[in-house]
């Protein structure tokens, strides 16, 4: 809403949410609060601010006050109020990264099971199939994030075997842009007593490509080290919600230490400002590119999105719960992991690097790179062969990119 109250557009609240010059020196942008601490006011004033705190209540609750920055600082309530304006949620949370964001909800909710979907980001397969069993906790996953009975058999083995607490889903998942039917998992969850809570992994669409929070899923999660901060730059990450479940999250955070520090909250305020703009342009690229790799001799499969086929279960999801494609996708060459490494090692503009969603295009092999740790036999459930490359386009000019990936496929 602006000062008239009038809804405003994701690529405005992009710009304007979480800053209002009038608050500070009238500075036109935000300030950066190098600080690690904050002055009292007075020695009542400290205890009412501990007393809101803690436990919400006193005259300083409700006010903006902070104590020391590991707690909460000025730049993480303006990337917070951003990231909740884009996702159209209640509240926001930032954290270091992404990986400390699903821990903090992994550890905000785990005591008996979790059920997740299949293939999942790498490091957060291995949150809840390495670490959290450690602790005690047990993990089922479903690998068709389209069907029911395929998501009903992880959820009742999951309850066969405690207290199903969360449901854990990344849509599109990396690397494949394979699809969870969000609406489905939500309705699964309702269906449930008592109801599980569902947690989405946002992070390759990210608030302007899909909205999760509209979908009625509880936490709407995004490693904001990716399209949000958009420049390979930086690490953060970020979960939206309902107040009361974010403020538990924020509470972990200051015993897990793992809040956003005031220059990277700063760099991704001014990343968020041109989010829409550099997606656009990925977006778009992606579009030629993968047509052209669908193309090509030498490729065996692509998994774009946009090329999902018509009147197929798949097509229905995407068009239901996606605003567009992404840029990250998928595609398998001919010939295996050699013919993969051969063609790495053949790219002169593409850097071959892990991650995603930042202004250069980058390109991987998952099987030996960011899934290493995930089991051949896993890997081919959910379609992660040696001849896998995962490619994040970005917003070069698209006929260099052709060009370069042209190049090198001759070397197959
Ligand atoms: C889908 C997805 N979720 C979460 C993460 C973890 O984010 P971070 O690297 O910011 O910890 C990644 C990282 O690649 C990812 O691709």
């Amino acid at each position: 809403m602006d000062k008239r109250g009038a809804t405003l557009h994701p690529e405005t609240l992009a710009i304007h949410a979480g800053y209002d010059p009038r608050d500070g020196a009238k500075a036109a942008k935000a300030p950066i609060y190098m600080t690690s601490t904050f002055a009292y006011e007075s020695a009542q004033q400290a205890k009412d601010i501990h007393e809101a705190y803690f436990e919400a209540t006193g005259p300083e609750a409700g006010k903006v006050a902070h104590i020391y920055t590991r707690l909460g600082h000025p730049n993480l309530d303006m990337v917070e109020a951003r990231l909740a304006a884009l996702d159209g949620a209640e509240a926001a949370a930032a954290f270091n990264s992404g990986m400390a964001t699903h821990t903090a909800i992994a550890f905000a909710n785990l005591r008996d099971s979790v059920v997740h979907g299949r293939p999942i980001y790498g490091g957060t397969d291995g949150l809840y199939n390495m670490l959290m069993p450690q602790l005690g906790a047990h993990s089922f996953s479903f690998t068709d994030g389209c069907d029911e009975a395929n998501i009903m058999a992880a959820v009742n083995a999951a309850r066969a075997a405690g207290h199903l607490k969360l449901i854990v889903i990344e849509t599109p998942a990396n690397p494949t842009a394979a699809l969870v039917d969000i609406a489905l998992v939500v309705r699964i969850a309702a269906s449930l007593t008592p109801r599980p809570r569902v947690v989405i992994d946002n992070t390759l669409l990210g608030p302007l490509m899909q909205r999760p929070i509209a979908m009625g899923v509880d936490y709407c999660m995004t490693s904001l080290t990716k399209y949000c901060g958009g420049h390979s730059d930086l690490l953060a990450g970020g979960v939206s919600g309902r107040t009361e479940l974010i403020n538990e999250l924020r509470l972990l955070r200051t015993t897990l230490g793992s809040h956003l520090d005031p220059y990277t909250c700063w760099l991704l305020l001014r990343s968020m400002e041109t989010v829409h703009l550099r997606m656009e342009r990925a977006m778009a690229n992606a579009h030629i590119v993968s047509e052209f790799l669908r193309d090509h001799p030498k490729i065996a499969s692509v998994t774009y999105l946009a090329l999902v086929a018509e009147g197929t279960r798949e097509r229905a999801v995407y068009e239901r719960q996606c605003k567009a494609a992404g840029s990250t996708f998928a595609f398998r060459v001919k010939g295996g992991e050699a013919a993969a490494f051969r063609f790495l090692d053949r790219l002169r503009l593409l850097r071959f690097a892990v991650s995603l969603g930042g202004s250069e295009t980058l390109i991987t092999h998952p099987a030996t790179t960011t899934h290493y740790s995930v089991s051949r036999e896993l890997r081919d459930v959910v379609g992660i062969d040696d001849a896998t490359l995962r490619l994040s386009v970005g917003i070069e000019h698209v006929d260099d990119l052709i060009a370069d990936l042209a190049q090198a496929l001759e070397a197959i």
